[in-house]
């Protein structure tokens, strides 16, 4: 990777990205790539468990998930925020509801991400904290299929508020007040420590931390 005389940058950056994500870091790539327009990207989108695979492989240059493995050596930045919401169609019976104990929630049809994900693991573990069972009608390696499905009222799920737009505001889902919830996670950018990161890497690192202080969104009060 060589820098120009204009600051610019050339190369190709690789990064991979859980399902979340993949909602706002397109939009981060776009921007640097203006400024930097020979740059290409590889950006690998799967979930947590997969991308934690990648990384043990040495695939990419650096990651963004929300719960960085503990039991690999890693540099860990915490950069945004990334609430689990509880979701429903805006005709369900709990639509009205001004709070809703968690054990309400006992025995609701309910969707749930495939197992490896990151969101299901973070969900699984608060209804166990809670004793809540819930009655999983179907499991779902999407969140746009989740998103779907809750709309078109096959059950709740519990989905990242990034997730959400435009079905949410156009009011066709609606963001159950559940007690402990929101569950607050957080993305990281993670690399393997001792990994030596490319000029063109640390520049869009820079990027990312500026430009995501910047990004909004909308928490339903
Ligand atoms: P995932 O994402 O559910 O696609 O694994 C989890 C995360 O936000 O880290």
């Amino acid at each position: 990777v060589v820098a120009d005389l204009q600051g610019t940058k050339r190369g190709k950056l690789r990064l991979g990205v859980v399902t979340t994500a993949k909602y706002f870091v397109p939009r981060l790539l776009g921007s640097f790539c203006q400024q930097h327009p020979d740059v290409d990207i590889a950006l690998h989108v799967s979930n947590h468990q997969k991308l934690v695979q990648r990384m043990l492989n040495n695939q990419d240059d650096f990651y963004i998930l929300s719960h960085p493995p503990e039991d690999i050596d890693l540099v860990t930045t915490p950069f945004l925020e990334n609430p689990l919401v509880v979701v429903a169609s805006r005709d369900h019976p709990l639509a009205e509801e001004e709070t809703i104990p968690i054990k309400k929630l006992r025995g609701e049809a309910f969707i749930m991400r495939e197992p490896g994900s990151g969101t299901r693991r973070a969900v699984q573990q608060v209804f166990d904290r809670h004793k809540v069972q819930v009655n999983v009608r179907m499991e779902l390696g999407s969140n746009e299929a989740i998103k779907q499905s809750v709309i078109g009222g096959l059950g709740i799920s519990v989905l990242s508020l990034h997730c959400l737009r435009p079905d949410y505001q156009q009011g066709e889902l609606v963001i159950l007040p559940v007690k402990a919830f929101p569950i607050p996670c957080r993305w990281y950018v993670v690399h393997r420590s001792g990994k030596q990161l490319s000029v063109l890497t640390e520049a869009f690192l820079e990027h990312l931390l500026f430009e995501s202080q910047s990004l909004w969104v909308e928490t339903g009060g």
